[in-house]
């Protein structure tokens, strides 16, 4: 089976990389593509740059070029749902764009024709995720996660994402990952940790805890590649 694993920043796929050890390197589209062996799995792993364009590009480099069959996203997110603390653990059940804005023509914010505001996460990866948290007694929180091009560090636009999304994490990359998953029919699966609360010290807490959270992440996503390669 081969798996994609993508982060937004080198800081997430680091802790990765460090543990995977040997890969070969295959340069891309501007972009690097790690390639290891893991149990019976095959891993492509790679961070994208910050931000819903590189994403998707990267997303679908991995499936289309690279031939991926499942995406799983490991990085950090900043927490709008007041139980989620910093490095506590959040999974994607659905994902919007929260930027994406065509209202002015009576749509809802993050809709625009034939596409959907809300994309689902692959079930049986959630399944697998709640399987591993239980297992190791970690706090995984299940949850909406809202993305857009912009670092969030205003309780107002937290909030309004909250209200209009129902939103409990929001990130930079998640949503346009699903978008491109869901086009190509590829089972994905987004897991962050949290490194801020995008307020107005979200900018300060992101540096403080980008490494930390980062590899809070990646070190469950090894739990569930375990669980995926014994499945
Ligand atoms: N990723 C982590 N924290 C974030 C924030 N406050 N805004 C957008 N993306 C983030």
């Amino acid at each position: 089976m081969k798996i994609a694993i993508m982060g937004a920043m080198v800081e997430e796929i680091e802790p990765l990389l460090e543990y995977f050890k040997e890969y070969e390197i295959v340069d891309y589209a501007d972009n690097r593509y790690y390639f290891a062996k893991y149990k019976d799995l095959e891993l492509i792993i790679a961070y994208s740059k910050i931000g819903k364009v590189f994403a998707a590009l990267t997303a679908a480099t991995m499936i289309e070029r690279f031939k991926a069959t499942k995406l799983l996203f490991s990085g950090v997110a900043g927490a709008i749902s007041s139980d989620l603390k910093i490095g506590d653990l959040i999974v994607a059940t659905k994902l919007a764009q929260h930027d994406l804005d065509i209202t002015a023509f009576g749509h809802p914010f993050g809709y625009v024709p034939e596409g959907k505001v809300f994309i689902e996460s692959d079930k049986e990866l959630l399944d697998i995720s709640k399987k591993v948290a239980n297992s190791k007694g970690i706090y995984l929180k299940e949850g909406v996660i809202a993305t857009g091009d912009q670092f969030v560090n205003s309780s107002e636009k937290k909030e309004w994402i909250q209200k209009t999304f129902h939103a409990d994490a929001l990130e930079m990359e998640g949503a346009s990952v699903a978008v491109v998953c869901d086009a190509l029919d590829i089972p994905f699966f987004i897991l962050r940790s949290i490194s801020d609360s995008a307020d107005m010290d979200a900018g300060f807490d992101f540096e403080e805890f980008l490494k930390s959270s980062s590899k809070k992440s990646a070190s469950f996503l090894i739990s569930m590649l375990d669980e995926i390669a014994t499945a």
